[in-house]
């Protein structure tokens, strides 16, 4: 049987993910004896808070807890969410109604699009950006629209740029704040203006909150969902992967809309069983944590950022110190493009990053560096760099 024949245009036409092309790469520099520093992906480093694995410890001894999961989430979890919500951003959930459990936020991101497209429905996607959001609309047979983002913007989206014919045909809206790759916050009165534009054409909002806490200088995120209106339109995403060191666990959650809420946990159901209990019992932990026990995390990146940053300006890149997020988004100084960057510095100094091109065609000519690795290990990239003779 030809079974390339059988494989559907969707999946053909999703093209590489970005990660697998550096992932390839990065395994050939391994094989090859190098001492590699990974700053691809986005795999935070740091671990969970004790106590949010002692009580994974503590639960698996319950059978109770290896039973069928609930679909929606615990609802223990779904309470300890609306509590969160409320002591952080002052939004007040209903925890029955307004609040999913997902496992992890990327699943969520690229199940919405089944939630609302229907082949060839527009969806508009920034670019660049974390690729399931446009990948998953892809995959529901939808038509990304990529909206720029660029730094004489402040990296967020101008909606008076894109098109008149798309914005009337689209249905989806994605954010993403504090911003991967370029660091990028959103502030009120772009918020604001974001749920403005999207009640006027009767778009939903998916804002992608994965990094709501990894924020820098003191400042804080805000969520969506402050911003008058922004309930009749809008998803807001978030993740225990990067604040809480807990990626492999493969949790997150949304709140929002309650029938935009019920429209995604009707594809959930259809598409997964649930997350395990033992996980979301020890996240209700994660949870109740205090903001002093978070800002180790937010220092550590912090301080990782200060020592990149600082480095790649001395050797002459430009970049901005990120206000958020675990990425440091770097324009490339020399006449390279994205790719054949990433791929000099994997096999001449033993570097991974990941070409801007990956996230968006505006993200030639940039290069994302992640801070997952410690101090020691990012000076020594410096250094390697700095070696480079280019
Ligand atoms: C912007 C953004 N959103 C979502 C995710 C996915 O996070 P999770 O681990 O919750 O699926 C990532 C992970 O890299 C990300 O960078």
């Amino acid at each position: 049987m030809d079974i390339e024949s059988k494989i559907s245009f969707r999946l053909k036409n999703l093209g590489e993910y970005v990660f697998f092309g550096v992932a390839e790469a990065k395994k050939q520099a391994l094989n090859s004896g190098k001492d590699v520093i990974d700053l691809g992906g986005g795999n935070p480093d740091l671990a969970p808070h004790p106590k949010i694995v002692e009580t994974l410890k503590k639960e698996a001894d319950d059978p109770e807890n290896h039973r069928h999961p609930v679909y929606e989430g615990l609802p223990e979890l779904r309470k300890a969410v609306a509590r969160w919500m409320k002591r952080r951003f002052d939004v007040d959930p209903d925890p029955d109604s307004e609040v999913l459990i997902l496992l992890g936020s990327k699943e969520g991101l690229a199940l919405v699009s089944w939630a609302f497209l229907d082949p060839r429905d527009v969806a508009l996607v920034p670019d660049p950006a974390y690729p399931p959001f446009k990948r998953g609309v892809m995959l529901a047979g939808g038509k990304p629209v990529l909206v720029p983002l660029l730094k004489k913007n402040r990296w967020l989206p101008d909606f008076d740029e894109i098109k008149r014919e798309d914005v009337s045909e689209a249905k989806l809206l994605f954010l993403n704040y504090p911003n991967n790759p370029t660091g990028a916050l959103a502030d009120r009165e772009f918020l604001q203006r974001a749920v403005d534009f999207a009640k006027e054409n009767e778009i939903i909002i998916c804002q992608d909150m994965a990094y709501s806490e990894i924020t820098f200088d003191g400042i804080k995120s805000e969520s969506i969902l402050t911003v008058d209106g922004a309930k009749d339109c809008s998803l807001e995403f978030f993740s225990f992967s990067k604040t809480f060191g807990m990626t492999g666990w493969r949790l997150g959650f949304v709140v929002g809309n309650k029938k935009l809420i019920d429209a995604l946990k009707q594809v959930e159901v259809n598409v997964h069983s649930g997350a395990f209990h033992l996980l979301q019992k020890a996240a209700c932990v994660a949870l109740s944590l205090e903001e002093k026990e978070i800002d180790v995390a937010r220092l550590t990146y912090q301080q990782r950022r200060d020592i990149l940053v600082k480095g790649l300006k001395e050797l002459g890149w430009e970049v901005e110190a990120p206000k958020g997020g675990i990425f440091v988004w770097a324009k490339i100084p020399y006449r390279m493009d994205s790719k054949n960057m990433a791929n000099l510095l994997i096999e001449k100094a033993g570097v991974v990053t990941t070409p801007g091109v990956g996230l968006g065609p505006s993200g030639e000519g940039y290069l994302r560096f992640s801070l997952i690795v410690d101090e020691v290990r990012l000076k020594k990239v410096v250094d390697r760099l700095k070696s480079l003779k280019l």
